[in-house]
């Protein structure tokens, strides 16, 4: 179990559990939608990659490149058609169960209340419901939804949902977060404190976090390490390593070094003819 080092981290907050991360292993992944062999659509070249326990691992590329289909592989919701995905050394044969996953496309639950959509998440795993409530209002309120807690999905805006879907993956406290654009729906302001709130939740508990995102600033300002992506059928273009002290600055501008890290990235993007 890997444990919070003392660099930036937040004083005292009350979290449930320490879970620590697990680690991944991507090796040789590729998917090929629809008839195999030439026929096929190819979604994304094979791509190998290590993400270490506790490890904050950004993926970027351009729209279609192939970044949900490598995530939900990862999951164990997608079958690769080549090569194999492994949890802590073994194969992956099924969904993954402890993790939290935030779609690009909020998955609520109508019927439920935006809270009884986050608590779900203790009850199907059958978890001691006193902390998983408490951990729920804290999270509503970093979040800004503690009027929405008793509200249906359909009376919430886009931003307020997926705010509840963050809310729900991060309520167990999971030892793995796959994100998916998890920050797509927000306004410029709620998505920058919502970043703040996962780099402050990333240093109390180090859970292994896949983040997929097109945003160069957040993957740059978030993670330990960035893959880029090229255009589809996706592949890895480079792994930069952000060797940066945390909490890094909202704002770029307050560092020359996050500035440079974000240009390396675009210029890749302008070589591959995805930025002109
Ligand atoms: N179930 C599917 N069947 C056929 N093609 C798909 C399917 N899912 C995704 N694709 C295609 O695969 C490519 C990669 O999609 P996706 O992984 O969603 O890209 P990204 O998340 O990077 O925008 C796209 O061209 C998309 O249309
Ligand atoms: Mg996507």
């Amino acid at each position: 179990m890997l444990h919070a080092n003392s660099e930036g981290l937040a004083p005292g907050s009350d979290v449930v559990a320490v879970n620590g991360g697990i680690g991944i292993d991507i090796i040789g992944v590729d998917k090929i939608f629809g008839a195999s062999g030439a026929n096929g659509f190819r979604a994304l070249s094979p791509i190998s990659l290590g993400i270490n326990a506790g490890e904050f691992v950004s993926v970027v590329g351009p729209s279609g490149c192939g970044k949900s289909t490598l995530m939900l592989m990862v999951a164990g919701l997608m079958k690769p058609t080549n090569g194999q995905v492994k949890i802590e050394g073994s194969g992956l044969t099924g969904p993954l169960t402890e993790i939290g996953i935030v779609f690009q496309d909020h998955l609520l639950l109508d019927f439920r209340t935006a809270e009884a959509n986050v608590l779900l998440q203790g009850e199907i795993r059958k978890l001691s419901m006193g902390p998983v409530r408490k951990r729920a209002a804290e999270l509503f309120e970093s979040l800004g939804l503690q009027a929405s807690a008793d509200k249906y999905p359909n009376q919430l805006s886009g931003g307020m949902r997926q705010r509840v879907s963050l809310a729900r993956a991060l309520v167990h406290n999971p030892p793995l977060l796959l994100m998916d654009e998890p920050f797509g729906a927000l306004d410029a302001l709620t998505r920058l404190q919502v970043r703040r709130d996962l780099e402050t939740l990333w240093l109390q508990q180090r859970p292994t976090v896949l983040f997929i995102t097109h945003s160069v600033e957040e993957a740059v300002g978030l993670s330990d390490r960035v893959i880029v992506m090229g255009p589809s059928p996706g592949g890895v273009v480079e792994e930069i390593p952000i060797q940066l002290k945390r909490p890094r600055p909202l704002a770029f501008g307050e560092s020359p070094e996050l500035r440079d890290y974000a240009n390396r990235i675009y210029a890749h993007f302008e070589r591959l003819g995805v930025l002109h």
